[in-house]
């Protein structure tokens, strides 16, 4: 059996730098014709000027003739200015500005402290039509882990959209049955991405007969009827939720160890995974709505022209890759993926 799918897109990815970024990029590239490049390098990208040289960096790591096109962000900082907001929109490359509140997660400590404090910079992108990313979760010590997205809809995402009703905002990463109903009771203006393994697994995987840091990215897992309602609204055929892995590569060793980082990496099999899912849900009809049609309509973008096929074929993934001059160990190593995708 085979499936023919409109390329899809990543709405959320981490390409790293330097040397990094030619082991992982062309795994996206095979797969997907555009991706939404996250800023958190150290340092961030804050400038235009910076995510171009970015950008340049990215394209020479391209494999030959891939026809690849990264989709640029600006990391949002207490001192983002309105000017710079007017040079991104102006640049045409910058699709997006991205909020980390800061220490909420890897490379965040540059983050936003106030949001209020923002609020002219968010006046400006409301009118020039440039959507905010945002990585929803408090960062108080005294929230629980598990707790942190849904305290974040209540205290930060209800304020924003109520004062911003016309500012495109995309959910990142959503992890909870609360995400998915606040996004459908914002629908229009609020779309929200949702990665490979917050639909293939909950907390249990991650924890159950020892503590397995490939499984621990931010937000965190959560539990199963977390994931049912994620699962749900995947592949619901509502247009407000869209394709984006969070692909967030570490070197082994950073990972396994006392104190290993987030960040799941997905990129080497992710629309593999997602049809996976899909077809579990018996929904393998409405994955091309999902990665390829309404993430491009959310943004404004044409929606891409080439197509992609996948074949229902058992394949191994491998037990790690080569990632700068470390290695990266993609989620699901050494265990077999169902749908391949046909070179
Ligand atoms: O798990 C994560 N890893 N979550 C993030 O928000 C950042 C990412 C990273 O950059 O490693
Ligand atoms: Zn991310």
């Amino acid at each position: 059996m085979q499936i023919t799918l409109i390329r899809p897109d990543d709405w959320h990815l981490h390409l790293r730098d330097d040397e990094a970024i030619k082991s992982v990029v062309a795994h996206t590239a095979e797969r997907f014709a555009r991706a939404i490049v996250m800023p958190n390098l150290k340092p961030p990208v804050t400038t235009t000027a910076m995510a171009m040289a970015y950008r340049d960096r990215i394209l020479s790591a391209l494999p030959h003739n891939s026809d690849f096109t990264p989709l640029m962000t600006l990391y949002m900082t207490d001192r983002l200015t309105s000017d710079e907001v007017i040079v991104a929109k102006k640049s045409q490359i910058i699709k997006g500005i991205k909020l980390y509140p800061a220490g909420a997660t890897t490379h965040s400590d540059a983050g936003v402290t106030d949001i209020r404090k923002l609020y002219p910079v968010l006046e400006t992108m409301q009118r020039e039509g440039l959507p905010l990313l945002i990585h929803a979760e408090v960062t108080d010590p005294d929230v629980d882990i598990f707790d942190r997205e849904q305290v974040f809809i209540d205290r930060h995402l209800r304020p924003l959209t109520r004062d911003f009703p016309a500012l495109p905002m995309v959910f990142e990463h959503i992890t909870t049955r609360q995400a998915v109903d606040f996004v459908r009771a914002n629908e229009g203006t609020v779309g929200a991405t949702i990665t490979v393994q917050h639909l293939l697994y909950n907390r249990n995987a991650m924890l159950v007969g020892g503590i397995r840091p490939h499984y621990y990215c931010l937000p965190i897992l959560k539990r199963e009827s977390h994931q049912s309602a994620l699962i749900e609204a995947a592949t619901s055929g509502e247009s407000h939720f869209f394709l984006g892995t969070d692909s967030a590569p570490h070197p082994q060793h950073a990972k396994e160890c006392a104190c290993g980082c987030a960040g799941c990496y997905t990129a080497h099999a992710a629309i593999e995974l997602y049809a996976e899912i899909f077809e579990r849900a018996n929904a393998l009809d409405r994955l091309e709505g999902f990665a390829s049609l309404f993430g491009p309509d959310f943004y404004g973008l044409p929606r891409n022209r080439d197509t992609i096929t996948l074949a229902k074929k058992k394949w191994s993934i491998p037990e790690s890759y080569q990632f700068g001059q470390d290695r990266v160990v993609p989620l699901g190593s050494g265990e077999s993926v169902n749908w391949q995708l046909v070179r």
